[in-house]
């Protein structure tokens, strides 16, 4: 493992890879062009009303966690421009993809962050997002690593605190000992309440859903997708 590929300290969530094969000076040039101007800056106060945040008018806001190389949040960022997107993904090549889809086709519905994701949560303001995509998390199937979960008690309270009542928390995952874990971790919690009439739900995707890159390798390997919905109650 060499220096690069160690996991970061100085997160509190992230425990993937920073960066994978060398990204090409054009992706560079976008990476550096696109984090100027998409970037949050939470060194700055966040705004009362996060629909400031967007170069356009915009009447809700939700956040994806991990978006990889960013099909899915680009699909949706682009079929909605009237929605504020944030996008939350620390690895290198998967920002420098997206980057370069932004510069192509520019998005004013869109913002991102490049670090762990619970830095963005703890700067966002109490009930401020309309809904919160974690789809296809890092699996840590392992018992030993299942505390490195994104899921977890500590982000669920996060979650709570910057959810509106009624919105949204989507977790998809082909990892069944994962979906269990999040089924049974929001029970616990109390604040998300499972939106599922039969156990069929499960395994129907999201509405508008283009797949996302991991999802297509995981049904290619033999593995089923399941996608759950919580609401905040
Ligand atoms: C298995 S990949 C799935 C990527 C994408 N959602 C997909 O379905 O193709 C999980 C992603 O979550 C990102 N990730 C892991 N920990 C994170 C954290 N603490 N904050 C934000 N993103 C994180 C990883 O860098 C990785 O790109």
């Amino acid at each position: 493992m060499s220096q690069q590929d160690r996991p970061s300290r100085t997160t509190e969530a992230f425990f993937g890879r920073r960066r994978g094969k060398p990204v090409r000076p054009q992706q560079a040039a976008a990476l550096e062009s696109g984090l100027g101007a998409y970037r949050l800056d939470l060194t700055a106060e966040a705004p009362s009303e996060l629909r400031t945040l967007f170069k356009t008018e915009v009447s809700a806001v939700r956040l994806e966690i991990g978006f990889g190389g960013g099909e899915h949040l680009l699909h949706r960022a682009t079929e909605a421009p009237p929605i504020g997107f944030i996008g939350v993904e620390p690895f290198v090549n998967g920002m420098a993809k997206m980057m370069m889809a932004v510069r192509a086709a520019p998005l004013a519905n869109l913002r991102v962050y490049d670090d762990d994701a619970t830095q963005l949560l703890d700067w966002l303001p109490p009930a401020s997002l309309d809904g919160i995509d974690l789809l296809y998390p890092d699996p840590w199937p392992k018992k030993k690593h299942w505390k490195r979960r994104f899921v977890s008690p500590v982000n669920l309270d996060r979650f709570s605190r910057v959810l509106k009542p009624g919105s949204k928390f989507r977790f998809a995952s082909d990892i069944d000992t994962y979906v269990n874990w999040t089924l049974l971790h929001c029970r616990a919690h109390g604040a998300f309440a499972w939106q599922a009439d039969e156990a069929a739900d499960w395994h129907r995707s999201y509405e508008g859903w283009p797949g996302t890159r991991y999802e297509a390798k995981a049904i290619r390997e033999g593995r089923r997708p399941a996608y759950l919905t919580f609401i905040r109650t």
